[in-house]
């Protein structure tokens, strides 16, 4: 059974209070969760939280050392150098970071403002993924089509092109090292989430084709889901068996509310 994983992210959101008291609150609320969960002999989920870059220092300070988890949101497809307000995989991963988000669509609108093509931006999602996991850090990996794919019905190919060129890079055993999040574009802030069953049907797909290279891989593998998950449909949208947790916006900054999420993942496994 896949551990389920509940990632908050934070995105260029001050919350009311500071980024730092904010930080504080989830602490305090997780081990309530740790209490409850420790009631429930299978139940757990992993936690992990994505603050403004800015917040990362002050963010190992406060979780080191809690079981909760932290990443960035973002990392450049190089080493070092010149590529101003960048930063790179070593220097997230100093400051204790886990994961890193890759290839969230609201980064990619602003390559697409360029009007570069498809392939060539999920050239740039494959070679920060390698950047990530030759310094340690495990990306989570966003898949997601537009609302017009989606309604031309082009989901499974714009899914497939991206898992075919990670695959192609890396190889189908090193996927094992990365998470991969499904966030169709037209769920994402707009209140209005997938249902439960195209979450399911979508994520099946996801594992099916990289069973085709490796059913290991396939097995293991956790993919979440995001695109307006809030208290009220986590449950029915992490009870399809292919969903193994979710990836928060919004509802993250509301500790309560994110809270009960990541309870609701908790609960695929208890
Ligand atoms: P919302 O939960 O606000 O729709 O955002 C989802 C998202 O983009 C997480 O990365």
């Amino acid at each position: 059974m896949r551990k389920p994983l509940v990632a908050g992210n934070w995105k260029m959101n001050s919350p009311d209070e500071s980024c730092t008291k904010l930080l504080q609150k989830m602490l305090e609320k997780t081990h309530v969760i740790e209490s409850m969960l420790k009631t429930m002999p299978n139940a757990e989920v992993d936690i992990a939280l994505f603050p403004p870059s800015v917040y990362l220092k002050d963010t190992q300070e406060i979780l080191s050392g809690s079981n909760l988890q932290w990443g960035s949101q973002n990392v450049s497809a190089y080493n070092e150098g010149a590529y101003t307000g960048e930063i790179s995989a070593a220097m997230i991963k100093s400051f204790g970071c886990t994961y890193v988000l890759i290839g969230h669509s609201e980064r990619r609108c602003l390559y697409e403002k360029l009007e570069l093509d498809q392939h060539i931006l999920d050239k740039i999602v494959a070679e920060k993924y390698c950047r990530s996991v030759k310094n340690g850090l495990t990306p989570i990996i966003c898949i997601g089509e537009s609302s017009d794919d989606y309604t031309s019905g082009k989901t499974e190919e714009i899914i497939a092109r991206l898992l075919d060129i990670l695959i192609e890079e890396r190889g189908v055993k090193e996927l094992a090292k990365t998470v991969l999040a499904y966030e169709p574009v037209w769920a994402i802030g707009t209140g209005e989430s997938a249902t439960p069953e195209w979450a399911q049907e979508v994520h099946s797909f996801i594992r099916q084709r990289i069973a085709k290279h490796d059913p290991e891989t396939a097995e293991s593998i956790r993919i979440l889901y995001g695109g307006s998950v809030k208290e009220g449909n986590a449950p029915a949208i992490f009870a399809g068996p292919d969903v193994d947790g979710g990836l928060i916006g919004g509802a993250s900054l509301d500790v309560e509310e994110f809270i009960h999420i990541c309870f609701a993942a908790a609960l695929k496994t208890g």
